[in-house]
């Protein structure tokens, strides 16, 4: 409140160049939704525009200028629908800037066994394949959250589920998502995108 009677209102002064800029994801139990909306929610803030959709809810490219793409891994692999996305939209995506994200890493390890950062050994084999493919700007490993209450999705975890002991109860169970890092990578884009030349 100012003046007796009078609100003032925070005024958020959009970038010149403020973009319009897709987050497609796509997930299995929902936690790679999180991270999705975290980094729209982060975009909008930073004085851009941010739709953020399932793959399959997205069916055209043209009204936006940037593209975030991000998956569960499975099985060290992105979600079919994701690399299905991706080859469909090949043509307008490759006009425009994008980033890649993959959520999946579970507990609070830094480093495996073999001595590997975690987030590194993660990578789904994606990354490399869309690299020489599409105008990757850049791209990232974020950890994820597992339910072992949440029911199985899909023929591989329901083919596990049926296993004796269930391997999927070997999981660290919990939300590992450290939000901070996503924010901090959104935020990057943006700065980036307001550098732009439009
Ligand atoms: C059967 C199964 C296989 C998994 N395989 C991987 C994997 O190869 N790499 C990885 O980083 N995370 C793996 N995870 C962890 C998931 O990627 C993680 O739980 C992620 O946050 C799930 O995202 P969603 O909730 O959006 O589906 C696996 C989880 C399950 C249940």
């Amino acid at each position: 409140m100012g003046e007796k009677g009078t609100f003032i209102a925070t005024v958020r002064t959009p970038p010149e160049n403020a973009m319009h800029i897709l987050v497609a994801y796509a997930t299995r139990h929902g936690s790679t939704a999180g991270i999705a909306e975290r980094i729209g929610a982060a975009l909008d803030a930073s004085g851009h525009s941010a739709t953020v959709k399932p793959v399959h809810e997205v069916e055209d490219l043209s009204h936006y200028d940037a593209v975030i793409l991000g998956s569960a891994a499975y099985a060290f692999h992105w979600l079919r629908e994701a690399t299905s996305f991706a080859k469909r939209h090949k043509a307008e995506l490759s006009q425009r800037p994008i980033w890649l994200f993959s959520s999946g890493p579970l507990g609070e390890e830094t480093v495996d066994e073999k001595g590997r950062p975690v987030l590194e050994a993660a990578e789904p084999k994606e990354f490399e394949k869309f690299a020489d493919v599409l105008n990757v700007r850049g791209d990232v490993v974020f950890f994820g959250a597992w339910d072992p209450a949440s029911p199985p999705v899909g023929v591989l975890e329901r083919a596990m589920s049926h296993l004796p002991g269930d391997p999927r109860s070997a999981l660290p169970s919990g939300d590992f998502r450290h939000w901070d890092q996503v924010e901090a990578w959104a935020r990057e884009i943006a700065k980036e995108l307001t550098a732009e030349e439009v």
